[in-house]
């Protein structure tokens, strides 16, 4: 079969995620911090496009141009690409094309998405064009999502699903519904690395002496275990509570007002205490959200995401829409539940 012919191209939807709640712990040893979360996956997405001819190389392509995407071997994609050619032993030159419409450093995991999005397309276009010897396994695939990134094996998972260690070590929690949300896009980007440096000089300051004397393996600010605790009797009580414990909800609303129930139990973004001091705009986004009519407003990641919960996909869309009105750049979609992610990823006719 000749390569580049239109069935050796495969589009997948790279889907957006946000942070339920999001604690940071000490740093480790290893440079990164133990962290505790709750990733839900949302309808948001950019398009990645693979496609494998003769010859060798990978090439990296933003549709839209975005100068912002690197197009270089540090382009999360890149980098997925060349490791899932290695461990299969495939070869031939890969294409990847970047339909960027997510924010870049925008806390919703885009780059992160591109490349499960690219291992996904990658396997399937090897699959089309040539008998491969083997498929990546389980966890071979969680396995090169985690060197790749932190955020990365979130996306071999969809739904909502708990990241504990830093943030890699994904558990598939049984779905919450999906629920109408906005979102929120300031001007600026958070570099994540950066974040995290100012949450260290944050904690090194008035709580050094406390923090000194607990487990450095464990989250150890004042209250985050209690209220780690609260939600998960809250998760608890929905699941008890649900008579489709594991299925996406139909219809929403009890279950989505048992979700907003859940969110407010009291979870909180670490980020925003180190955020917003240095970007005040992303605290009044919050706050224009909350005027809007959200049931919760959060800091999504290191952000500069903002985004809110709603009961309508109405009050939603009239939130957007007002937001717009005040100079923001505001979105209605909803959260996706993992069945959703999974049968929506794949485009078809490209
Ligand atoms: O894993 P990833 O490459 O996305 O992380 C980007 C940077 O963010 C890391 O180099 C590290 O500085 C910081 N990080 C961290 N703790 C985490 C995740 C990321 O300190 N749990």
């Amino acid at each position: 079969m000749a390569y580049n012919s239109p069935s050796m191209t495969v589009a997948v939807r790279s889907f957006a995620k946000i942070n339920l709640g999001l604690y940071v712990g000490a740093a480790r040893a290893d440079g990164y911090h133990d962290l505790r979360t709750v990733y839900q996956t949302i309808a948001l997405h950019d398009v990645i496009r693979v496609s494998v001819g003769r010859g060798s190389g990978i090439e990296i392509a933003c549709k839209n141009k975005d100068p912002r995407v690197p197009l270089d071997s540090s382009n999360t994609c890149y980098r997925m690409a060349e490791r899932v050619l290695d461990e299969l032993g495939a070869k031939g030159r890969v294409s990847v094309e970047i339909e960027k419409r997510l924010p870049v450093q925008g806390g919703l995991g885009a780059a992160s998405s591109n490349a499960v999005a690219t291992m996904v397309a990658l396997e399937l276009v090897l699959k089309k064009t040539r008998t491969l010897k083997k498929k990546l396994s389980g966890p071979t695939r969680l396995r090169i999502a985690a060197e790749v990134g932190s955020d990365l094996p979130l996306f071999l998972v969809g739904g909502t699903a708990l990241g504990v260690g830093r943030g890699e070590e994904v558990y598939p929690l049984p779905d919450l519904p999906s629920v109408p949300m906005v979102v929120a896009v300031p001007e600026v980007g958070v570099s994540t690395a950066q974040a995290f440096a100012e949450w260290d000089a944050l904690i090194q300051g008035e709580r050094a002496a406390e923090l000194r004397s607990t487990d450095g393996e464990r989250l150890t600010r004042p209250g985050a275990s209690d209220r780690l605790f609260e939600v998960g009797c809250a998760l608890s009580a929905w699941l008890s509570g649900s008579p489709n414990t594991g299925a996406p909800a139909k219809g929403g609303s009890r279950a989505g007002s048992l979700l907003l129930d859940l969110v407010r139990t009291g979870i909180e973004n670490d980020f925003e205490k180190v955020v917003f001091p240095q970007y005040p705009e992303l605290r009044d986004i919050k706050g224009a959200l909350e005027r809007a009519g959200a049931r919760y407003t959060s800091l999504s990641g290191s952000g500069s995401t903002l985004y809110g919960l709603f009961r309508s996909p109405a009050d939603a869309a009239k939130a957007a829409s007002r937001l717009r009105k005040q100079g923001v750049r505001a979105e209605a979609t909803s959260t996706l539940t993992r069945q959703q992610y999974w049968k929506k990823s794949l485009v078809t006719g490209r």
